[in-house]
This record gives C-alpha cells, sequence and structure tokens, in this order.
C-alpha cells in the first residue's frame, strides 16, 4: 500500500485541475494499492494563508504540510496563473520542509486556458520539485479546456499521458512496491 497525496492549487471549485489530478489518482490506483488523500487548496488554504511562516500556520495547516511532507507520492497540480503556477500552491511550498521532500515521488499536472502556457509546467513547476530534490516522473500533463467534459477528461491524448505518468511513478517505487503492480496488471 503506497500513501498518495494530491495536492490542488487551484483556489476555486469546480476546478478543472481537480478533475485532472483525480483522473491521475485514479489511474495510478488501477496499477497499484494505494491509500488516497487529497489538501484542496480551495477548501483548506486559509489553515496555510493565515501564516507567512511555519510556526504562524494553523494546527490543521501544520497537519497538511505533514501530511505532504510524510507522501509516498505525490500528485501536484495547479491552474495556470499569470504565467504561473498559483501564489497559493507556492506559498504551500513555501512552508513544507525542505529536507522533508528529498526523494518523494510526484507526478506534474496543471491546466490552463492557452497552448502557449503548457511548458510553465517544465520550466516553473518541475525545478520547484527539484528544489526540494523530488523524482518527478518525466511526463508532464498539462490539460486545455477542451480536455474536460461532464466533470471528465476526454482528451484521448491527455489521458494516454494520464495512463504513462502513472506508470512511471510505479517505475519509481521500490520493487517489494512495483511487484503489487504486477499482480494487478
Ligand atoms: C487569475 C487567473 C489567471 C489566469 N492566467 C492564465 C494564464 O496566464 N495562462 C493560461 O493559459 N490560463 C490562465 N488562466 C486560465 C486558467 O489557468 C484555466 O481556466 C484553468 O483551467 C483553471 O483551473 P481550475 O478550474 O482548476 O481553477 C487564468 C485564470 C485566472 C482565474
Amino acid at each position: 500500500m503506497i500513501s498518495v497525496v494530491k495536492i490542488n492549487g487551484s483556489p476555486t471549485r469546480p476546478s478543472k485541475t481537480e478533475i485532472l489530478i483525480n483522473a491521475i489518482g485514479a489511474s495510478l490506483a488501477a496499477k497499484v494499492d494505494v491509500n488516497e488523500q487529497a489538501i484542496t487548496l480551495a477548501d483548506v488554504g486559509h489553515s496555510v494563508m493565515c501564516g507567512l511562516t511555519r510556526p504562524e500556520v494553523s494546527a490543521k495547516g501544520e497537519q497538511l504540510l505533514q501530511l505532504a511532507e510524510r507522501a509516498d507520492v505525490l500528485i501536484v497540480g495547479t491552474p495556470v496563473y499569470r504565467a504561473s503556477y498559483t501564489g497559493l500552491l507556492k506559498h504551500f511550498f513555501d512552508l513544507v520542509d525542505r529536507d522533508a521532500m528529498r526523494g518523494r515521488r510526484v507526478i506534474l499536472c496543471a491546466t490552463g486556458g492557452s497552448p502557449l502556457h503548457g511548458l510553465m509546467l517544465e520550466h516553473q513547476l518541475r525545478p520547484l520539485m527539484g528544489f526540494f530534490a523530488m523524482q518527478t516522473v518525466q511526463t508532464g500533463i498539462y490539460g486545455l479546456s477542451d480536455d474536460f467534459q461532464d466533470g471528465r477528461v476526454v482528451g484521448s491524448s491527455l489521458l494516454a499521458r494520464i495512463d504513462q505518468a502513472a506508470s512511471e511513478v510505479v517505475d519509481l517505487l521500490p520493487a517489494s512496491r512495483a511487484r503489487i503492480a504486477e499482480v494487478v496488471s
């Protein structure tokens, strides 16, 4: 059983990023046994944003930061805001303990209104994970409005990338856990 923590940096709901993150979580759950938890910053962001430094965050905020710091796998998603990840997501990661994140595996995803901003994921979100020495999977996942319909991901190339990224993160798991994936598939 691997612990998966999904972090959505969108400040609003409903959220296309949340649909994407959930689709990635479902794809991973189809490959390996998971215990999944979500940090939906639209709902719980205030418990983190209330503090400019870690000692200032609420007890609930501290709990969320520790949840992220203990995950085997993270699925980190954000809408593109002003050509970057959201300030909300950045503030969360500004408070996360640097050393606690070393080596944790992460799938990155983003949604945006323009295809021109898809590389935000490669040039901004991935380097942020690099700062923490986290292991990002090769395949980044970027969704546009047309990829979503009735609360689901419908874009076929996006669905293929989701499956690819989920397989890549399974490959990063220790052999004993990856074996579970082989039995399931
Ligand atoms: C304040 C704001 C800034 C945005 N900036 C960009 C941007 O720079 N580039 C882009 O492609 N989309 C931009 N968008 C569009 C969102 O990234 C897009 O609608 C996204 O899918 C929303 O995700 P969500 O539904 O998970 O909140 C912006 C939207 C808002 C509200």
